[in-house]
């Protein structure tokens, strides 16, 4: 059956271009970006796997680690990386893991058999520190993924956490967020004290950067 928010990721132990992880251990305290790309030696992947790495301090600021995936191995994992580093201008450091018998991509429904029945989708999990799933995404193999939404959804899950709270359509980091319909007015004003605004009984804006 397939992985779904609020469960927990299962654990694996396997090869990875920074040596055998065993899941559970690695992202110990830590949010992970768990990613799948089709293939090694492909255009998009190459862009893709640039971008994650030149993204490697906005990941940090967020105390979260990327984790790639395809079912190649770590030869050409690494081999790979050269190219990626030289044409996307970066260095990168993240693992990649080697799931050479698609044991994990199987694990977590990567493979999508009418897109390919050997090569991982654009599967992406974000897994809180506690190793709950908080978001899934998956995209076709053709389509490239937006970063910009990847971070942006991170910021979303952890402001949410920080102050039990809900982000509207389009929130970027630093707008007003909204407080839940389960909140009263009563525990709104004693949670928030610098005041939020009823546009209507169930939708209120709060700043929590005040
Ligand atoms: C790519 O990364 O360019 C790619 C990989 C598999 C299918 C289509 C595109």
């Amino acid at each position: 059956m397939a992985l779904r928010i609020g469960d927990t990721a299962p654990n694996f132990t396997i090869a990875t271009t920074a040596g055998e992880i065993n899941f559970h251990d690695w992202a110990k305290g830590k949010w992970v970006f768990f990613f799948s790309h089709p293939a090694d030696y492909t255009p998009v992947c190459t862009t893709e796997m640039g971008r994650t790495a030149q993204l490697a301090p906005e990941f940090e600021a967020r105390n979260c680690a990327p984790l790639g995936l395809s079912t190649d191995t770590v030869e050409e994992h690494l081999g790979w990386t050269k190219d990626v580093n030289a044409t996307q201008n970066t260095s990168l450091k993240f693992p990649i893991i080697a799931d050479v018998d698609r044991k994990i991509a199987e694990l977590y429904d990567m493979i999508h058999p009418s897109e390919s029945s050997t090569a991982t989708v654009r599967s992406i999990f974000i897994i809180d520190p506690e190793h709950k799933i908080r978001l899934t995404m998956t995209y076709p193999m053709a389509v490239g993924r937006n970063f910009d939404e990847i971070l942006r959804v991170i910021d979303a899950l952890q402001i949410g956490d920080k102050h039990g709270i809900a982000t509207p359509v389009e929130w970027q980091a630093g707008d007003k967020v909204i407080i839940p319909p389960t909140v009263s007015n009563a525990d709104a004003s004693q949670k928030f004290p610098q005041g939020f605004d009823e546009i209507l009984p169930y939708l209120r804006y709060v700043d929590v950067s005040k």
